[in-house]
């Protein structure tokens, strides 16, 4: 009799690729293996992710060490088994470049989701995010069978903004005091996007309107 691995209707899934100005942008289940590109870049990058980023226990350097990393997969793995996350990482010409993730999956009459990401600095303004989140989009409202996927954003974060709108979430509302990020609390634009809103795939419109191409 074949073994249940997995009580999650998409996952695990290979997505793309789909090609933007920074490379090809493929999506995969995040791996055991990532934990060199994960831990360099994250290192590196902390003065960009820091400030949208919540608030974690201790230091960042010692949070994104390399050793930090086994534990951290194999909890995201875990809850992807389970069927409430999607934990994806972003590669750009077959490189780790970011991670995409969808969590809080909830189904029966809410059929709901939220939305997170990271690129990495040295390939930013060449369309990976908003290339993962279209792929992201059509896998949660595609296989995935979702109704709703939101996304909360700091009033700040002008390109994760910009992003958002290029794949077509709608803003809802703020939320104040909503989340600890980088050492406060910090007020938050909630933005969403249902399965009604969007006219066949989110990717074919980024291809129809010259963002991105079919690789
Ligand atoms: N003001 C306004 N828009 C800007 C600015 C700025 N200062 N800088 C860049 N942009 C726009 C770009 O013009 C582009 O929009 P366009 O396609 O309409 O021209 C958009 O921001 C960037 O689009 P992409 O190239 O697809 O995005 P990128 O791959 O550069 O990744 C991201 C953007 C994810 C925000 C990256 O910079 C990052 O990881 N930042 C740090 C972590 C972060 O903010 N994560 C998101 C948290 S919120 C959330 O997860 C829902």
């Amino acid at each position: 009799m074949p073994r249940t691995w997995s009580s999650h209707p998409g996952w695990p899934a290979k997505l793309g690729p789909l090609t933007v100005a920074g490379g090809n942008v493929t999506l995969r289940p995040v791996k055991l293996r990532d934990a060199g590109p994960w831990s360099r870049l994250r290192l590196r990058d902390r003065d960009h992710l820091e400030p949208w980023e919540p608030t974690g226990e201790g230091s960042w350097a010692a949070r994104h060490h390399i050793s930090s990393w086994p534990a951290l997969c194999t909890g995201l793995k875990s809850e992807a088994r389970k069927g409430h996350m999607l934990p994806m990482a972003i590669e750009v010409d077959g490189e780790f470049c970011g991670q995409i993730t969808v969590g809080n999956i909830i189904r029966g009459a809410l059929k709901s989701a939220w939305i997170g990401y990271w690129v990495a600095k040295d390939v930013n303004g060449r369309g990976v995010a908003t290339a993962a989140l279209a792929i992201s989009l059509d896998h949660c409202f595609g296989p995935l069978g979702l109704h709703r996927v939101e996304a909360t954003v700091r009033p700040e974060n002008l390109p994760s903004q910009a992003v958002l709108r290029n794949v077509g979430f709608r803003e809802e509302g703020l939320l104040r005091d909503y989340l600890d990020v980088d050492g406060r609390w910090r007020d938050h634009l909630l933005v969403a996007l249902t399965s009604n809103e969007v006219q066949g795939s989110v990717a074919d419109r980024l291809v129809r309107t010259g963002r991105a191409a079919w690789a």
